[in-house]
């Protein structure tokens, strides 16, 4: 069945309130639903209600108290059909529903984690504990009273208040809740079992105070402190920034260990992935802290970006999450580096946006039909969601924008809106017709902008010819120009910038440049020297830049730009020749070399105290093979590009040894752990130092050293991977990965970067590897995280032991996503889109690719999920 968004019609019947009573056992819950509906004004007087339902099993369905006649509804198994209902008197459906939250494995529903009943309800989670309008439109207000045995769930939890606990006969007891904002079904939550918890509050700009508790493992509540400090942080941050207060008494988050995704933001009462919760020095590396701080924030920041204004249709997504990733990344960098926060984040979007966009599973920010919502999970409709919001707030400036989006709280608050309402606020305070640029919302796809510039000396004018292009994508052959709004500047000889005159050819506005037009030419009068043009600063669009620079004008940026974020990308710009280079001296046979005048200025940047380590570290990270390979485009070998990518990394150790030996000492620090952004810092440019230094020596002695001394999981993991990686068959590598897993047998987060840093050792052995992991006594099939941490991390981050030549990699991982799609097809079919750029390889590996995915699709037992993504990644093939 295909959704589209065309097909949408508002329910015939308004949900007001919905009572929920869970009477929980592992084998068999009893769950009563009561819920009030009045028919819909205007809606047909004979309109059936239509429930939504997924592998129900009822037990009793009552109207207004009075059973129902059997032949006044029917079960069609995805929905309850019932007829004859009042026209005009509101009226009460119960539904009784039994469930088996120990046999759930699909992680969708009513399910246990480690003992812990425990709830996923988005996108459509909720139709598994019983039938309901399961859409984001249908808001209710929601009591639920929850039923357990007091020995194994003291811990009694749902959405709102509690308003009510007591006993409840022999060995139970009873928790209320009551949650008084109208919310849909899929904000409902509810936790049960014996956990721990970690207390605090905070008070609030209107000075309420809300009493803040976060539950985790007992024995594990020191590791949640962290998490406790970023929320408070959090809530302080939207306030300040976007005027956002909380609005219950209390706000809860839970760690649970079997999750699909990374957390999830119901009402009151956030659900996370142990892994986003669970910190310390002695087990967390400096970017568990980082995630930690993000994702803690983007489920708090959903309390008004999702939860008091929530999306009309799954379509709308974005409106969501886009918006609320636009707001973690703000956080985030007001709380750390702005400059380096944004680097990551364009790697980020490149390695897993770009790719995503550039292959069969490409759709738009705001896509119009789906087969299955759960595979709009996309870092398309988060990362790419999220630039686009960014671009509103560059085109309009800061403060109209902030102007839009309190207008946007005001008008929508308590309300399902769509992509046209937000952007309506902006155009509505800015007077601005904003119709082009939301082509960004419905055109898939990377634009590539094709640049080049001239100088007249005698007229002293610059000029810059721009062309833009979007490539064609599944369903879109054909793409309208885009609004990109470019940020710019002019670097002149002696480093300084221009100043900005007059300008013909377009609209530019401050130090943004706006294309508009399928190609325009924007000239600047009075210049006075021909200047280097630096441009997308900020990486203010997410797009693809064509402009040929040479190497004195990207060093000039690098060298000169006054904004960090241009420097790297320059750097970045000059090392991909680099590496594309060698790739094609190495498939002819021939030994890569480099250009002495990159390394020189990539160790400049280096060895330049003015510039704070996480930017040097961020610099000397060289592109990804990922990056390579879509620079590359087409034909690729990922042997070649691994060991292309080696050999510059070695190049670039043997001429910085002296550089690197230096950093390693220097960045070392005897104070006490920090997990501040400064000292995480100085940790990456040390741990970046280190890994040059094994490329240069080609001896794994410091390493090892580095590993025995390390007194944190940032410098010890380091450490291991540059053993596992470099020197994978020596004694001290055997040792170390042996002493790692003995060290933290009893922690499963930890023991996921061993299996993650062994996953990604490079070269042909790695499936070997995988496999031989797999038949581990330590390996665990039914927790994500592990199957993630080992199967996930080989797919899509060992390219060339992934991409084997002979296919065997691609075959493994059909198999292994024909089993998990048994148990749990939402990890299955994520799994599965690690293929996505199956179509950029050289034709005898994308064939065996193809003969992969094509065994998935013959498969006749496939669930939605993965038939769906089998299906996309095979269209045309
Ligand atoms: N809304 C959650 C977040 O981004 C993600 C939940 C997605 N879950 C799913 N099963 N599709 O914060
Ligand atoms: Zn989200």
């Amino acid at each position: 069945q295909v959704f589209t968004l065309a097909d949408y019609k508002p329910t015939d019947f308004i949900l007001e309130r919905i009572d929920l009573t869970f009477e929980l056992h592992p084998l068999e819950t009893k769950v009563t639903a009561r819920s009030l509906f009045h028919r819909r004004p205007g809606a047909a007087t004979d309109a059936p209600l239509i429930l939504d339902g997924d592998e129900l099993v009822m037990t009793s369905l009552l109207l207004d108290g009075i059973e129902l006649a059997r032949d006044r509804y029917e079960e069609t198994g995805r929905h309850l059909v019932i007829d004859g209902l009042p026209e005009e008197i509101a009226f009460e459906i119960t539904v009784e529903t039994m469930l088996a939250p120990a046999n759930n494995t699909q992680l969708m529903g009513l399910y246990r984690s480690n003992g812990v009943y425990c709830t996923q309800c988005e996108a459509e989670g909720f139709r598994r504990i019983t039938y309901a309008y399961d859409r984001p439109d249908a808001l209710g207000v929601y009591t639920v009273h929850i039923i357990a045995d007091k020995a194994t769930c003291p811990v009694m939890l749902s959405n709102g208040n509690c308003i009510g606990k007591a006993g409840y006969g022999e060995g139970k007891h009873f928790a209320s809740w009551f949650d008084p904002h109208p919310k849909p079904s899929y904000l409902f939550a509810l936790v049960a079992g014996d956990l721990g918890v970690v207390e605090d509050t905070f008070t609030t700009m209107s000075g309420r105070e809300v009493a803040l508790k976060i539950y985790v493992e007992h024995g594990k509540e020191p590791r949640a402190a962290y998490a406790m400090d970023a929320l408070k942080r959090s809530m302080h941050w939207d306030e300040e920034v976007f005027g956002r207060e909380y609005d219950l008494d209390i706000f809860m988050i839970v760690a649970v260990s079997d999750f699909n995704m990374g957390a999830m933001e119901n009402k009151g009462l956030n659900i996370f992935n142990d892994k986003y919760v669970l910190a310390d020095p002695e087990t967390a590396t400096d970017a568990d802290f980082a995630n930690i701080e993000a994702i803690i924030a983007h489920e708090y920041f959903h309390n008004w970006t999702g939860n008091r204004i929530t999306c009309r249709d799954w379509f709308q997504l974005c409106l969501k999450e886009g918006l609320t990733v636009y707001r973690d990344h703000e956080f985030s960098a007001d709380q750390r580096s702005r400059a380096v926060k944004r680097i990551t984040e364009v790697r980020h979007l490149k390695s897993e946006q770009f790719p995503e966009d550039a292959g069969p599973l490409a759709h738009p920010v705001r896509p119009t039909r789906y087969k299955e919502i759960n595979n709009f999970y996309t870092s398309t409709v988060y990362e790419k969601g999220s630039e686009v919001t960014r671009m509103i707030a560059t085109i309009l400036g800061r403060e109209t924008f902030k102007q839009g989006m309190d207008l946007y709280f005001e008008r929508h608050d308590g309300k399902a809106a769509t992509i046209e309402d937000f952007v309506k606020c902006f155009e509505d305070v800015s007077e601005r017709d904003l119709g082009q640029f939301s082509r960004w919302y419905h055109q898939a796809g990377t634009p590539l902008v094709s640049v080049s510039t001239e100088y007249d000396a005698d007229q002293q004018e610059f000029s810059v010819s721009l062309e833009q292009i979007v490539p064609p994508t599944p369903g879109q052959a054909r793409k309208e120009p885009m609004h990109i709004p470019l940020k710019f500047g002019l670097i002149l000889p002696n480093g300084n910038e221009a100043e900005l005159d007059g300008v013909t050819g377009g609209d530019v506005t401050e130090d943004v440049l706006h294309l508009t037009e399928r190609s325009q030419t924007f000239t600047f009068t009075n210049i006075p020297a021909r200047p280097v043009l630096s441009l997308n600063r900020g990486f203010s669009a997410p797009i693809n830049v064509d402009y040929t620079l040479t190497t004195e004008d990207l060093t000039q940026i690098a060298v000169h730009d006054r904004d960090l974020f241009a420097r790297w990308q320059a750097l970045n710009s000059l090392a991909l020749p680099e590496l594309t280079g060698a790739v094609k001296a190495l498939r002819k046979g021939d030994a890569p070399t480099f250009n002495p005048a990159f390394i020189a200025a990539l160790l400049a940047a280096a060895a330049d105290e003015d510039l704070e380590p996480a930017f040097r570290a961020q610099a000397l990270a060289l592109p990804s093979e990922s990056d390579l390979a879509r620079e590359i485009g087409a034909n690729n070998d990922p042997d070649a590009n691994l060991v292309a990518r080696l050999s510059l990394l070695n190049a670039i150790g043997l001429t910085g040894r002296k550089i690197f030996a230096n950093l390693f000492e220097t960045m070392s620090s005897s104070a006490p752990f920090k997990p501040d952004a400064a000292s995480a810092g100085k940790r990456a440019l040390r741990n970046t130092a280190l890994t040059y230094l094994s490329f240069a020596d080609n001896d794994p002695t410091l390493a090892r050293e580095t590993f025995d001394k390390a007194d944190n999981m940032t410098d010890l993991s380091h450490a291991l991977t540059v053993l596992a990686h470099h020197y994978p068959d020596s004694a001290e590598t055997a040792e170390a990965l042996e002493a790692f897993a003995k060290r933290f047998e009893g922690n499963p987060l930890v023991l996921d970067k061993w299996f993650a840093i062994q996953a990604t050792t490079p070269g042909p052995d790695a499936l070997d590897r995988v496999k031989s992991l797999m038949e581990s006594p330590r390996f665990n099939a039914g927790n994500p995280n592990r199957v993630r941490a080992l199967i996930g991390t080989f797919a899509f981050s060992n390219l060339s032991g992934f991409a084997r030549a002979d296919g065997a990699g691609f075959a493994f991982l059909a198999d292994q996503v024909l089993d998990i799609d048994t148990r749990n097809p939402q990890l299955a079919s994520r799994l599965l889109t690690s293929m996505r750029s199956w179509r950029m390889l050289e034709p005898q590996r994308a064939e065996y690719a193809k003969r992969a995915l094509a065994k998935i699709d013959s498969s006749a037992s496939l669930s939605v999920d993965v038939r769906d993504i089998a299906e996309r990644m095979l269209q045309d093939a």
